[in-house]
């Protein structure tokens, strides 16, 4: 199924391998809180470490400014800030250069790493600088150097084509095995290879398992196929409801995207989040699912509140309705729980389930309860259904829930899985040599 090579495709014995990770890890006040990403990074290291490779590694964490290039460039959120008057491009950047070093540096992640693979891995303190050169030129064979956040470099976003070649330094061989980043077209995710500066470019175990898993499912899923999206615009998943709704038996909708499918329905939504210019696409999808024979789950009861709890976990008062009542002056915020016996039961009777995106405001205690639902639903499953979270946040909750042993595959994509589900081929895929 996939036509890409793989780093069991290449000697890299003695051989300068760049490899691209996505350690953009969740952190609290400098520490990992979920080292799902790095866990899934190790096989591949490990391999070329024991294979003799002089292992360069690299990643992003975050969206810092560019405090290690030359000139530091302002985002859109900033230039806007600016241009507002709130503040000038000077302080956003005196700003950025005092906090990032600290808050966005990959030096917690080398330091992990450097435990996990028994003091293996050093860190350089700049990408294409003088440490990262001097550590890269000196690595024996075995040995791993992680660099600083790329995107301590604009180049690494803007592709910049002198960047790549000095982030290539003198590395034969490029892994990709940052699935997480794979749909993004940047210099160390793609350009490095398609500008032709390193030219045997193949993938790590990560990408291919992530690949194998829900490629499978989807093109040749045991069936009954239950998709459930959720998540909070139908403008963000159009693509992935059109290509799931072909490929699954049933899709169940839940999450704010779902007050749209019940507008498109005729249905009163109240206060509930709402996409106008989607109405028509979905009443599309009700249509295409009724000619296919699919079918197309919608909640039938609905949590609503007064207003939207400030802050987001605030103690709140609900009130559950049939989803064809919701009162004008109320919004929808979770799925209600005739809603979650239904998509529980639907859940039990599948052979695979793909779910992404959660039911509700699930950061709130009172407006988790969908969320936890489908969660379980998946669980109780457990050996005898295929489930695949596709990332995100429901990766989040069914973490936080206790619940990740008890699916068969969690991805470490969340962007990135959601884009493969809609079938679109991934930039940091595309460029690697084919099999
Ligand atoms: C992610 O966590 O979504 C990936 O690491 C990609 O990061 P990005 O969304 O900032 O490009
Ligand atoms: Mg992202």
């Amino acid at each position: 199924m996939m036509n890409k090579k793989t780093v069991r495709d290449v000697d890299v014995k003695g051989k300068r391998v760049l490899v691209r990770c996505d350690f953009n890890v969740p952190m609290k006040d400098g520490v990992i809180t979920d080292e799902n990403r790095i866990l899934g990074a190790l096989p591949t290291i490990e391999y070329l470490l024991d294979a003799g490779a002089k292992v360069t590694l690299c990643s992003h964490m975050g969206k810092p400014h560019s405090i290690l290039s030359a000139e530091v460039k302002l985002n859109k959120k900033d230039k806007k800030k600016v241009e507002a008057g709130e503040t000038t491009a000077e302080a956003i950047i005196e700003k950025a250069k005092k906090d990032e070093p600290k808050k966005l540096t990959l030096a917690p992640v080398a330091k992990r790493l450097n435990e996990l693979l028994g003091g293996k891995v050093t860190f350089a303190t700049d990408v294409i600088g003088k440490d990262a050169n001097a550590k890269r030129s000196a690595l024996k064979e075995g040995e791993a150097v992680l660099l600083e956040n790329l995107r301590f470099h604009w180049e690494e976003e803007g592709k910049d084509e002198s960047f790549c070649k000095a982030l290539a330094y003198d590395a034969e061989v490029y892994v990709n095995d940052a699935f997480g980043t794979a749909h993004r077209s940047h210099a160390s995710t793609a350009a490095i290879v398609e500008y032709g500066i390193i030219k045997t470019a193949v993938c790590g175990f990560l990408i291919e398992k992530e690949l194998s898993v829900m490629g499978a499912t989807i093109e040749n899923p045991p069936r009954p196929f239950v998709a459930i999206l959720g998540g909070a615009k139908v403008a963000d998943k159009l693509n992935v409801i059109s290509n799931l709704l072909e490929k699954c038996d049933t899709l169940i909708i839940g999450g704010g995207m779902a007050y749209t499918f019940l507008k498109a329905k005729g249905y009163e939504v109240g206060t509930s989040l709402l996409d106008e210019e989607k109405i028509g696409y979905c009443k599309d999808m009700i249509d295409k699912a009724a000619k296919m024979g699919k079918e197309l789950v919608l909640p039938i009861d609905t949590v609503t509140t007064s207003h939207f709890p400030e802050p987001i976990d605030a103690a709140i008062d609900v009130k559950t309705v049939p989803s064809d009542q919701i009162p004008a002056d109320r919004m929808g915020m979770d799925i209600g729980e005739k809603t979650r016996k239904l998509y529980a039961e639907k859940v039990a009777g599948a052979k695979a389930v793909v779910w992404n995106g959660p039911m509700g405001v699930f950061e709130n205690p009172t407006l988790a309860k969908g969320t936890i639902a489908v969660a379980q639903a998946l669980a109780d499953v457990y050996g005898k259904c295929t489930t695949i979270i596709g990332g995100g946040d429901s990766a989040a909750a069914v973490k936080q829930l206790g619940f990740a042993d008890k699916m068969s595959h969690i991805s470490t994509g969340g962007g990135a899985s959601l884009e493969y589900l809609e079938g679109k081929v991934l930039p940091g895929i595309a460029c690697l040599n084919d099999k």
